[in-house]
């Protein structure tokens, strides 16, 4: 279905999250597995759950509003999904892995933060309350995530990984 109107728009924008959010939770168990720090494995296994929480708001969004998905891939998680698996190909498991898949969770996080933000102002534009607060709450739980990775970062990961000889 081509895009023409706004409402079109937002609903492609909310496609394409739908198939983002699915594609990371298949995803995050991968990436809790193959991380050794414990806080690490932990942000990982917290966010799987908060990400089922966050496909659960979309179908809510998607059912008080009568709106229909259309069935397309993400593209932009699809790679952001497969730089992590070439990661963990590609550093043996341990510290400096680590590091690299924080790298990689916030590359998501970010893309997820700029595709929520165009959503919500896309619902307040088309007077679709509800969902905008309801979207604005994943947005938060996004940014939320991005920062406890930052702390993580700062605070141990990339001491540990500065130790690997
Ligand atoms: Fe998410
Ligand atoms: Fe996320």
């Amino acid at each position: 279905m081509p895009i023409k109107t706004l409402q079109d728009l937002f609903i492609h924008e909310l496609s394409d999250i739908n198939s983002a959010e699915k594609q990371l939770s298949k995803a995050l168990p991968r990436m809790a597995r193959a991380a050794e720090d414990p806080a690490l494995i932990a942000a990982f296994e917290q966010h799987f759950e908060e990400t089922q929480g966050q496909l659960e708001r979309i179908d809510q969004v998607v059912e008080a509003g009568n709106f229909k998905l259309k069935r397309i891939k993400c593209a932009a998680m699809e790679g952001l999904v497969e730089e992590a698996k070439e990661i963990i190909d590609e550093i043996p498991k341990g510290p400096v892995r680590d590091v690299a898949l924080v790298g990689a969770a916030q590359r998501v996080e970010h893309y997820e933060i700029a595709g929520y933000g165009t959503l919500v102002a896309l619902a307040k534009t088309l007077g679709h309350d509800v969902a905008a607060s309801t979207l604005h709450a994943t947005l938060e739980e996004e940014k939320a995530t991005d920062i406890k990775l930052t702390e993580l970062a700062k605070t141990t990961i990339n001491r540990k990984a500065l130790l690997v000889k």
